[in-house]
C-alpha cells in the first residue's frame, strides 16, 4: 500500500492543483528536488568541478539505481541528457544494408519513426509496420510471420505517448529472441509506472526519460544496452570520455555502456533522477502499477459514461495513460478549460504518432496521466469537469 498522506506532503502542488500531466512531465518529489537544490548550491559555494568530486559516491550510485531499476548491471547503463539522444545513440549504432529491414510497430513514437525513415533513406533498409491485433496492440503472431534472415531490427514503443496502449514487450523479446534478433525498445512512458525488468522483456537496448512516469527532473534520460552487444556496438559519435584518446593515432572505446556518453553533465539533474528512482523503487514497481491501473481504470469507466465522449485507448490492459475526445469540443479548448480549473492534463498531436493516427483518423485527443499520488476524489473531478 502506498501511504498517500506522505507521498502527497512530498508533492506540495497536489495541495492546491489536480496533476494528471505524468505523461508528458510528472511532479517531483521534495527529496527530488532538494537533492537537486543542494548540489546546485554546492556547485555555487566550490565550483562544479569540485563540486562532482565531493558527490561522486552518489554520482555512481545513479547508475547503481537504473540498473537496479531495470534488474541490469551498472556497466550496461549510460545517463543521457533525455530519451531520444539514448534513443538515437542506440539506433545509430546499428548498421544497415539495401534490403535489410526494420520491423516496429503501428503505434511508434514520431521521434523514432523519422530515424527510421532517415536511415532508410541512407542505406537502403526498409521499414515494415507490424499489424496491431483485433485489441489494438502489436500483434505478436503476425511479427513472428514477418521474421525472416532481413529483418536486422525489431524496434517497438512499449506504451505509446497517447492512446493507454501497452504493446507486448515481453512476447516481442521472445520473438526477438527466438530468431537472434536485436530488439531495440522505447520504455519511456513504462519506467515508473510499471516494472521494467530487461530479463523478462528480453530487449537488447532500451532507452527511458527521467521527467515522465519516474518523477525525475527534465533533461534527464538513460540508455541500457546489453552486455553482449555492447562490445559489438561502436557509438555514432564519440567524444574523449566515450572513447580516451590513447594515442596520437588511436583511441580506445570504454568497456561499459558509458561509451554512449560525454564528458559534459548535468550532475544536479543526475543526481535528482537518482532520487526520484530510488523513491519509485522504495515506494515498489508493482505497487505503483497498481495504482495506477486503478485510478486510471476507474478513470475510464467514469469518461466512459458521459454523451458524446469517445475513449481513444487501445489494447487488453491500458495504462494509466488516458486519451479521449469530446464531441464538439476541441481537445486545445477543453485542456485548458481544465487549467483553469485546478486540473492539469495534455493534448497529445496526431503527429506524435501519426501511422495510428492516420490509420484512427485521430485528432488531437486529450490526455489525462493520473499517477500514484492522485486520490479518487481529483479522478471525479476530472470526471465531472468533463460531464459539464
Ligand atoms: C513514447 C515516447 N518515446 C520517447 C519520448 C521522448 O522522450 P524525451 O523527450 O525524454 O526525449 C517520448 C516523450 O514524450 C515518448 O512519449
Amino acid at each position: 500500500m502506498i501511504d498517500l498522506q506522505r507521498v502527497r506532503e512530498e508533492t506540495p502542488a497536489t495541495a492546491h492543483r489536480v496533476y494528471m500531466h505524468n505523461a508528458g512531465a510528472a511532479l517531483m518529489p521534495v527529496p527530488v528536488v532538494e537533492a537537486m537544490k543542494r548540489h546546485i548550491d554546492l556547485e555555487a559555494e566550490i565550483g562544479g568541478y569540485a563540486a562532482a568530486a565531493q558527490e561522486d559516491v552518489r554520482l555512481q550510485a545513479v547508475y547503481a539505481s537504473i540498473a537496479r531499476l531495470l534488474n541490469a548491471s551498472p556497466a550496461e547503463i549510460a545517463i543521457m541528457e533525455n530519451a531520444t539522444v539514448a534513443w538515437q545513440m542506440a539506433f545509430y549504432a546499428l548498421s544497415f544494408r539495401p534490403g535489410d529491414r526494420i520491423l516496429t510497430a503501428e503505434a511508434e513514437y514520431a521521434a523514432n519513426y523519422v530515424a527510421y525513415l532517415q536511415v532508410a533513406k541512407r542505406t537502403g533498409a526498409v521499414i515494415e509496420v507490424v499489424p496491431n491485433d483485433e485489441t489494438g496492440q502489436l500483434d505478436v503472431a503476425a511479427l513472428d510471420r514477418l521474421i525472416d534472415k532481413r529483418v536486422k531490427l525489431i524496434a517497438v514503443t512499449w506504451i505509446p505517448t497517447n492512446g493507454g496502449l501497452v504493446n507486448p514487450a515481453a512476447a516481442v523479446g521472445k520473438v526477438a529472441r527466438s530468431h537472434g534478433i536485436t530488439y531495440l525498445l522505447d520504455a519511456c512512458q513504462a519506467v515508473g509506472q510499471m516494472p521494467a525488468d530487461v530479463e523478462q522483456v528480453g530487449c537488447d537496448l532500451l532507452s527511458a526519460t527521467g521527467r515522465k512516469f519516474l518523477r525525475g527532473p527534465r533533461g534527464t534520460g538513460f540508455l541500457y544496452v546489453r552486455d553482449n552487444l555492447l562490445h559489438r556496438l561502436e557509438p555514432p559519435m564519440i567524444d574523449h570520455f566515450a572513447a580516451p584518446w590513447v594515442a596520437r593515432d588511436r583511441y580506445q572505446l570504454r568497456d561499459d555502456a558509458r561509451r554512449f556518453e560525454t564528458w559534459e553533465n548535468n550532475y544536479a539533474a543526475r543526481l535528482g533522477l537518482g532520487v526520484a528512482i530510488d523513491y519509485a523503487l522504495d515506494l515498489g514497481l508493482d505497487t505503483i502499477e497498481a495504482r495506477c491501473r486503478l485510478l486510471a481504470g476507474r478513470l475510464r469507466a467514469g469518461l466512459a459514461a458521459i454523451p458524446g465522449l469517445r475513449l481513444r485507448d487501445l489494447g487488453r490492459d491500458p495504462s494509466a495513460i488516458v486519451s479521449f475526445t469530446i464531441e464538439g469540443r476541441a481537445s486545445q479548448d477543453i485542456v485548458a478549460g481544465a487549467g483553469r480549473a485546478g486540473i492539469t492534463i495534455g493534448v497529445s498531436n496526431p503527429s506524435s504518432t501519426r501511422l495510428d493516427a492516420e490509420a484512427r483518423s485521430l485528432p488531437p485527443v486529450v490526455r489525462a496521466s493520473p499517477h500514484y499520488y492522485n486520490t479518487e476524489a481529483e479522478i471525479d473531478r476530472l470526471i465531472e469537469f468533463c460531464a459539464r
